[in-house]
């Protein structure tokens, strides 16, 4: 007889036996699996724990603000934010090809996590939120929804190199148990609720080349979609929503003018694993309203489509 409240307790007397006194070092995705292996490594040993936010500027609108806030100022953890937008999407200019933008991302974030950990002198381990899924599929790199340092490079051994034992206690749960955990150690609903989210970011919800502009543009529609799925009473329902971007200009009228701007995609999905998926059908008042509200709300987007492709054949994602 297994409760996530013994869990909780086993786990944090056993990362105090693992670790020591010695210095952790957690790198932070701005999704569940990585906070809530934070917010368990800190309940257990508390200031040995520094975590950094890499923040590459191609999360959704106010997520960054959000991890900040939530770790520093709810929780009291030792928090790095680097701010690398203008790096990543430096980087990111003239790449269009959907593997090379994963491959400069992951490579980067790497790259910018071993710089910080340099910069705050190191630490004896290395957290990650690896998860079951995780373990048993020995991570594929575009396979699963969780986010860990592992699975962003495909170069091998990161922990090695720096010299850095990982510290894993999510390694026996599965994406459900982790949510009951972060409950558990209270993590507010909206995070721990929260859909998955891909490492590269919007990177890969533009097809195309990146740039702040169409960032920016993504960011609004994104913001758009998912409030009214909120307000429907939806968010639950679906395993992933979101707005794709498209490299492709219509045109439309508003008003008097006419004009010509980009096509927004709106994808939805059900699943249990992502693995397969199931497109989730809305009602037609309700795709409309999205629609309207988009053109209307967001400069840059006059036309607005539904992605109606299952997985398999689709991805959930659109690159
Ligand atoms: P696809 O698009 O392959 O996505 O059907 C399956 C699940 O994996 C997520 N995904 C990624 N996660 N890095 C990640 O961390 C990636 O490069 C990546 N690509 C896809 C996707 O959001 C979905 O949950």
């Amino acid at each position: 007889d297994w409760t996530m409240a013994e869990f909780r307790a086993t786990k944090i007397a056993d990362i105090r036996a693992q670790v020591g006194e010695g210095r952790v070092i957690c790198g932070l995705s701005g999704g569940v699996d990585s906070a809530v292996a934070a917010v368990l490594i800190h309940e257990a040993i508390g200031d040995q724990l520094t975590c950094v936010f890499v923040d590459h500027g191609l999360m959704r609108l106010g997520e960054a603000e959000q991890v900040v806030s939530l770790f520093r100022e709810h929780y009291g953890i030792k928090l790095v934010h680097v701010n690398a937008e203008e790096r990543f999407l430096g980087g990111l200019a003239g790449l269009t090809d959907p593997e090379k933008k994963r491959k400069f991302i992951g490579g980067e974030f790497i790259a910018v996590f071993e710089e910080e950990a340099k910069k705050i002198g190191g630490a004896d381990f290395l957290a990650q939120g690896t998860l079951y899924p995780d373990v048993i599929e020995s991570v594929s790199f575009t396979g699963g929804p969780s986010v860990t340092i592992k699975s962003h490079h495909n170069v091998g051994g990161l922990p090695e190199r720096m010299n850095m034992k990982l510290v894993e206690p999510l390694r026996e749960l599965f994406k459900d148990e982790v949510r009951v955990l972060g409950r558990e150690l209270g993590l507010p609903e909206i995070f721990v609720g929260r859909h998955p989210f891909p490492g590269p970011g919007l990177a890969i919800r533009i097809p195309g080349e990146v740039s702040k502009e169409r960032c920016d543009i993504l960011r609004k529609a994104d913001a758009v979609y998912l409030e009214e799925i909120r307000n429907a009473g939806l968010y639950d329902a679906i395993w992933q929503a979101f707005a794709v971007l498209l490299p492709v200009r219509t045109v439309g009228v508003m008003g008097d003018y006419r004009t010509y701007d980009s096509v927004c995609a709106l994808r939805a999905v059900t699943s249990t694993d992502g693995m397969t998926a199931d497109i989730y059908p809305f009602d037609a008042a309700f795709l409309s309203r999205v629609a309207t509200r988009i053109i209307n709300e967001v400069k840059g987007i006059n036309r607005v489509v539904y992605d109606y492709t299952s997985k398999p054949p689709g991805t959930i994602e659109w690159e």
